[in-house]
C-alpha cells in the first residue's frame, strides 16, 4: 500500500496531513528517511515516525442494506453518500466493493481492503452476484436461454457473460452474473425488450444481505463473509 494511506490507516492524520508529516523527513521505512507518500510500503516494513514504531489498523468489512436515494460514491450529489449512514473512524477512507443505482436496494460490501475488493469487482475472478428483478411485463421462459448465451448491450463489445436466470413470479426473477457493467441489469432486460421496475441485490458469492439488518443498517461482516471471498 501507499506510504502515506499507510501513515492514514495507523494514526489519526488525515492524507492531507501524512504528506505534511512526510515533507518533514521525520517517516523512516526500515532505517530509510522517506518523503514520498506515493512509495509502496508492506505491513511488515518498519515504518517510524520521530522513532515510533507505526501499526496499521486492521482491515475493516462492512454489510450495508442500502435503500433507494442514496449514492454510492464517497461524494454526495442529488442524493446523499450511503457513507453517511456507516457511523466509524474515518468512513470516507473506505470504499465501495461494487456500486449499485441511486434506485437499486440492497447488499453493499464497504471496505478499505482494496485487495479483497478487487476479488468481488475484477470479471476477471468472477464473483457472482444475484439480484432480485421486479419487472414491467412479464418474463418470457426463452430469456433463461437468452442470458445463459449472453446479450449484447448497446455500446458495448462483444455478449455478455453467461447468466443465470431463475423465475420466480410472471414479473419476478433472480438473476445471477459476473461482470458489473454500468446499468448491467437493467440494460439486459432492455436487450430482450422487458423493463426493469424494482432491483434489488440479495448477494455476492458467498455473501448474503443479512435479514436482520434493515435499510439502512450495517454490520461488520464476519470473518468467515471476509474469508469466503477469494484472492
Ligand atoms: N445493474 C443495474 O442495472 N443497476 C445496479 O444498481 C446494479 C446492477
Amino acid at each position: 500500500m501507499r506510504l502515506d494511506k499507510f501513515i492514514c490507516k495507523s494514526t489519526e492524520l488525515t492524507r492531507t496531513e501524512a504528506k505534511k508529516l512526510l515533507k518533514t523527513g521525520l517517516v523512516q521505512v526500515n532505517g530509510e528517511v522517506v518523503k514520498n507518500g506515493a512509495s509502496q510500503v508492506h505491513e511488515n516494513n518498519s515504518i517510524t515516525v520521530e522513532g515510533q514504531e507505526l501499526t496499521a489498523r486492521q482491515s475493516r468489512y462492512i454489510m450495508f442494506h442500502k435503500p433507494v436515494d442514496t449514492i454510492c460514491s464517497n461524494v454526495d450529489e442529488v442524493y446523499p453518500s450511503l457513507f453517511h449512514f456507516i457511523d466509524v473512524d474515518k468512513a470516507f477512507d473506505m470504499h465501495v466493493a461494487g456500486r449499485l443505482d441511486a434506485d437499486t436496494t440492497g447488499l453493499v460490501l464497504i471496505t478499505d481492503d482494496g485487495r479483497w475488493s478487487h476479488n468481488i469487482i475484477s470479471p476477471k475472478k468472477s464473483c457472482v452476484k444475484t439480484y432480485r428483478v421486479w419487472l414491467r411485463d412479464a418474463i418470457d421462459e426463452s430469456v433463461i436461454e437468452t442470458f445463459k448465451h449472453g446479450v449484447q448491450l448497446q455500446n458495448e463489445q462483444g455478449l455478455t457473460r453467461p447468466a443465470v436466470l431463475e423465475i420466480i413470479a410472471e414479473k419476478e426473477v433472480l438473476l445471477s452474473i459476473t461482470e458489473g457493467k454500468y446499468h448491467q441489469v437493467k440494460r439486459m432486460f432492455a436487450a430482450v425488450r422487458n423493463k426493469v421496475v424494482g432491483l434489488h441485490r440479495e448477494q455476492v458469492g458467498e455473501i448474503k444481505l443479512d435479514d436482520e439488518l434493515a435499510q439502512g443498517q450495517w454490520r461488520y461482516l464476519t470473518q468467515a463473509e471476509v474469508l469466503s471471498v477469494n484472492s
